[in-house]
């Protein structure tokens, strides 16, 4: 695996629309009716809390959060994250989840949710959540339905549908 030089940066209004082309180019028009993508549709992402990645000036990576909420628990949803295929396999994704989720963790947040690969995510510290606790506002495979805990205990009694914040 070849070394590269990248930065994380937290990402700026000037971001969205070389964000908006990564997203079209890997998820293509079928994103629109993924259930995170409509659940992200009616909340605005934290630039605060999102990261781009970067070669240079070249943006080759990104990861947002948005808040949200499980049942009456905050949370963040974390998502897209995307690294564009020739950077891939070089730790730019591991290193935007890794940045987002300190920057949520010192913003005092205790609760990140996504839909992926747990494969992927686990280790990150993502886990299953379990079947019935969370419930998303349409289909979603529960395998892939994942929580990290950003403090010791954070997703101790927490349960419901999941919403916008
Ligand atoms: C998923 C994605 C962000 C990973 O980016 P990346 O920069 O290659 O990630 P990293 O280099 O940090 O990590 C790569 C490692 O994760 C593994 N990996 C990548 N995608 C995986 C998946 N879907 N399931 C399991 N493992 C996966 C790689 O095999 C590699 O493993 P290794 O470290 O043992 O070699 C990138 O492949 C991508 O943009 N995919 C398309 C969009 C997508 O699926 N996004 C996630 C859902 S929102």
């Amino acid at each position: 695996m070849d070394d590269i030089s990248f930065t994380i940066l937290p990402e700026t209004p000037d971001d969205a629309l070389a964000i908006e082309r990564l997203h079209e180019r890997m998820f293509g028009p079928g994103r629109y009716a993924k259930t995170a993508y409509r659940l992200r549709e009616q909340v605005r992402h934290g630039l605060d809390l999102s990261f781009t990645a970067r070669i240079g000036t070249l943006l080759v990576g990104s990861v947002r959060l948005s808040p949200v909420r499980i049942g009456e628990t905050k949370a963040l949803l974390l998502g897209p994250l995307t690294v564009e295929p020739a950077f891939r396999e070089r730790g730019v994704g591991h290193a935007l989840i890794e940045r987002a989720l300190q920057a949520a963790r010192a913003e005092g947040h205790r609760l990140v949710i996504l839909v992926g690969d747990e494969p992927f995510y686990g280790k990150c510290g993502f886990k299953r959540i379990p079947p019935g606790r969370a419930s998303m506002p349409g289909p979603v495979d529960p395998a892939r339905l994942l929580v990290a805990e950003l403090a010791d205990g954070a997703f101790d009694g927490v349960s419901g549908p999941v919403r916008p914040d």
